[in-house]
């Protein structure tokens, strides 16, 4: 990383190295903050200034290890015994007990202790610009809570090149004694993890444009959330992202929840078939049929009461009391298919075809949702699916909705291969307890199938107020948040964002300004800010497809004409 010494004429003056036109200012670090990101020094050395650094590690034998771990611990008791030193007694708590943990990592042989050899060198052809970025250098790692000095008469000490040993002197702040992680956080790089072999383009780093490829079938959980204001770029980004998905694994099955019909055009462009619920186009969907549990009556009973409760909220406890046995009763003793027609006639049965629960039911006989009322006919074979609920009254959503993910999840558990099922407008499963619960309980079990969720919305505060949203969240393993008008405390905190992040959310650009969408990602521990940029024919295709192109709600049932 570093040159040796020139051997060419050279000089030195009390803080520089020069040598021609080549100007070498070093800087050494004399205190580490108590914790740094990992790859923080992409982030110290941009790359548009000539800064080297060198980066020498010597492993400490295990046993010497200890040896001064013990004696770091002895020190830091030592002084608090004497009633510390001032304000620094919680240092010294923190040096006690992290040398304590340290001692025990070391001897379980998690971590390691090494001595690590540290170097910057400012680089310019003149002198003044080689102490100005030697200054920018100072005021950046002191932003991250270094302390640096300026080796004064040292500089020749400073620069020498290592010499493998690991024993030469140097001046003070060259030598550092680090556990393994210490190490690993200078890796300058950032994180291998961000250029996973066999991952989709997730988009360019906003810091430098190096692309960053991600594998989503290489971690815990396969499901994603995509959070942004309107227009930040969200169900573009979720259909890019499902595009390469399938170019890399064409086996990819896809099953889209689209309650605007925005994504109709592209599916069938892709050879999908549209399920539109408004118009009965594609077939029906028996909200009762027991397939979508794998005949686990019991199971598909208590899916039908979180069904009940999207659609019916005002119901009093009592209603949904006799709501749900009447369903239990249904599975245990109806047709193998019940259908909503069946439940309705139970309930009259039960509670007199003047209760108000006779007459909410009634909405599925003659009413508004009649046309629900029968047979599964929707066998739709194609890889790739969508639901269309555009039509579908704002307050009925959450209805249609859950019983749509009862029968995509459904899907999931039955067939092989990666899936990936995108829900877009998923605040709609937010308004409602039981829903939320049935939506984390969905995130949970997927990976079992060999299936992922990819959640948007516009923002993360919609499931941040309820145990089964946060939970929900949790079970993501990447997050990704394009423009939020604002960040709340919440957000902020749940997903561990920077203030700066925070603040800079709300400036992040959109694309209708910029043609590529402006988002960080949160991915397992990382933060990366990234531009979600399409290539040409990508967004081409895109905005043939995408887009609230398809027929009128009132329109006749037709396929609408997108495509290339
Ligand atoms: N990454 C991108 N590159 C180029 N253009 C984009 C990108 N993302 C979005 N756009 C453009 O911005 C428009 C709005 O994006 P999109 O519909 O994805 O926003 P959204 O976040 O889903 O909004 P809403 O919440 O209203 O659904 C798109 O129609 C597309 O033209
Ligand atoms: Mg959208």
């Amino acid at each position: 990383m570093s040159d040796p010494v020139p051997s060419r004429p050279s000089s030195e003056t009390p803080t520089l190295w020069r040598a021609g036109r080549s100007y070498r200012a070093p800087l050494l670090v004399t205190a580490f903050p108590p914790e740094v990101p990992f790859g923080f020094l992409g982030r110290l050395i941009p790359t548009h200034e000539t800064v080297e650094l060198s980066v020498e590690a010597h492993r400490i034998p295990a046993a010497h290890a200890l040896e001064l771990i013990y004696g770091a611990r002895a020190v830091a008791e030592a002084e608090l015994a004497t009633g510390g030193n001032g304000g620094t007694t919680a240092e010294l708590e923190v040096e006690r007990s992290s040398a304590a943990e340290l001692g025990q990592a070391i001897a379980r042989r998690t971590q390691e202790l090494w001595k690590v050899g540290l170097r910057f060198v400012a680089r310019a052809s003149n002198r003044p610009q080689a102490e100005s970025k030697r200054t920018r250098l100072i005021e950046r790692l002191s932003e991250v809570g270094f302390r640096s000095r300026i080796p004064r008469y040292e500089v020749r000490e400073s620069l020498q090149p290592p010499d493998l040993s690991g024993a030469e002197p140097r001046p003070s702040g060259y030598w550092h004694t680090l556990p393994t992680d210490g190490v690993a956080a200078l890796f300058p790089f950032g994180d291998e993890t961000v250029v996973e072999p066999g991952g989709t383009l997730l988009g360019l780093a906003l810091s430098d444009a190096s692309p960053v490829f991600f594998d989503r079938w290489a971690h815990a959980s396969y499901s994603w959330g995509l959070f942004g204001t309107t227009g930040s770029g969200k169900s573009f980004a979720a259909a890019l992202l499902l595009l390469r998905t399938r170019w890399l694994r064409p086996e990819t099955t896809i099953a889209v929840l689209d309650p605007l019909g925005e994504y109709s055009a592209w599916v069938e462009s892709l050879g999908g078939s549209v399920i539109r619920i408004a118009h009965g186009a594609g077939g029906r969907l028996n909200p009762l049929d027991p397939v979508t549990t794998a005949g686990d009556r019991r199971e598909k009973a208590a899916r039908v009461g979180t069904m009940f409760r999207a659609l019916f909220p005002s119901l009093k406890d009592e209603e949904a009391v006799r709501l749900d046995a009447a369903v239990s009763q249904l599975y245990e003793q109806g047709p193998d298919v019940p259908t909503l027609g069946d439940l309705a006639d139970r309930i009259v049965e039960g509670s007199g075809v003047a209760s108000r629960l006779a007459t909410l039911l009634e909405v599925f006989r003659s009413g508004s949702l009649r046309g629900l009322n029968g047979p599964t006919t929707a066998r739709p074979t194609e890889p790739v699916v969508s639901v269309d609920f555009r039509g579908v009254p704002d307050d009925q959503l959450p209805f249609h909705l859950t019983y749509v993910l009862d029968w995509a999840y459904g899907r999931l558990a039955e067939q092989p291969g990666p899936k990936l099922l995108l829900i877009d407008e998923a605040h709609l499963l937010a308004r409602h307890a039981a829903t939320e619960e049935f939506l984390d309980r969905v995130v949970r079990h997927v990976r079992h199938f060999d299936a992922g969720l990819m959640v948007l919305t516009q923002s993360p505060d919609d499931f941040l107020v309820r145990p089964s949203g946060r939970s929900f969240l949790r079970n993501l393993y990447a997050s990704a948040f394009l423009r939020l008008p604002q960040v709340s405390e919440e957000t902020r905190e749940f997903f561990g964002l920077t203030s700066a992040e925070a603040e800079w959310l709300p400036r992040a650009r959109l694309p209708r300004e910029t043609g590529y969408a402006e988002s960080l990602w949160r991915i397992g521990g990382l933060h990366l800010p990234l531009a979600v940029v399409a290539s040409t024919p990508e967004f081409e295709f895109l905005e043939a497809t995408l887009g609230r192109s398809g027929p009128s709600p009132d329109a006749p049932a037709s396929p609408p004409k997108g495509g290339l």
